[in-house]
């Protein structure tokens, strides 16, 4: 049968792919975030994981105000990297596992959540960049990837509990695929950070300490911040983090962790990074 083997968050802002692009991650600015990220890209080459369940979200790249869905399955064989306005970023395209996608669309949607099939779908750089700062720059990307959007960026979002529902329904859905497959499941974006408006620039460094802590130990806590929280006290674009919510819930009762990292800024963003193993 398949298992969830670990789960993995870390933030996705766009000038950390730019930086790897242009060669510029040993910089003094760029230099103690990437620092971060060296156990974790050699964890992620003793672990090997077969196929990634990838949350993330679009930023109207894929989906427009035509069309957003709540949450998006890619069940496709391949995603092409988005054009975000400079290109695309030159990494490797995106290899997808359509079994393993249909399976967890079939037993979510079973399981009352609405999911959106997505046969077609270019990826930008909330699933791409975490995917340069755990596997580096690879000619191919050694593992397949499903990627799971969760709209966060146009009112009304989903709730943090639901997504956290949704992560644990995720793991039933996983562990009920008969191949033998190591699955991470990856929750992308936050913390916390505001793009626009007169806070702009906004940071607050103790909400998010407090988010990493509760995240391992106190997930119940998370799931009860409303949207009006999120906003004030992370910034407009924190909301993001509810996708964490995913990975969490998909983890199970308890989590050990394996990895803590947290830098500020990088962007506009705090950059933060967690890896965790269920203990169950
Ligand atoms: C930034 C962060 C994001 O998550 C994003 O999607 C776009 C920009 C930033 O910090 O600049
Ligand atoms: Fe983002």
């Amino acid at each position: 049968m398949a298992r969830v083997q670990a789960g993995v968050t870390t933030s996705h802002v766009p000038a950390i792919g730019a930086a790897i692009d242009r060669g510029q991650t040993e910089t003094d600015y760029w230099r103690p975030v990437f620092a971060g990220y060296e156990f974790s890209k050699r964890w992620m080459a003793e672990q090997r994981p077969d196929v990634i369940f990838l949350v993330y979200n679009d930023h109207a790249s894929n989906f427009s105000l035509e069309c957003l869905p709540t949450f998006a399955i890619g069940c496709a064989e391949e995603f092409t990297v988005a054009d975000e306005g400079f290109g695309p970023r030159p990494v490797p395209p995106v290899l997808g596992h359509p079994e393993l996608a249909c399976h967890i669309a079939e037993s979510l949607i079973l399981d009352d959540f609405d999911l959106t099939i997505m046969n077609k779908l270019d990826v930008d750089h909330g699933l791409t960049v975490p995917m340069s700062l755990l596997f580096g720059q690879p000619t191919a990307w050694p593992v397949k990837v499903i990627p799971f959007a969760v709209n966060v960026v146009e009112y009304p979002q989903p709730s943090g509990q639901r997504c956290f529902n949704l992560g644990r329904a995720l793991r039933r859905a996983i562990e009920s695929f008969p191949e033998d497959l190591n699955v991470q499941v990856w929750g992308t974006g936050g913390m916390s950070h505001q793009l626009q408006g007169p806070r702009a620039g906004f940071i607050n460094s103790t909400f998010d300490q407090s988010f990493l802590d509760r995240l391992v130990d106190d997930p119940d806590a998370l799931c009860q911040i409303r949207h009006l929280e999120y906003l004030r006290e992370s910034g407009s674009e924190g909301i993001e983090m509810i996708m964490w919510l995913v990975m969490r819930g998909a983890m199970g009762e308890r989590v050990r962790e394996v990895h803590r990292h947290y830098h500020v800024p990088a962007s506009n963003s705090a950059v933060g990074h967690l890896i965790v193993e269920p203990n169950s």
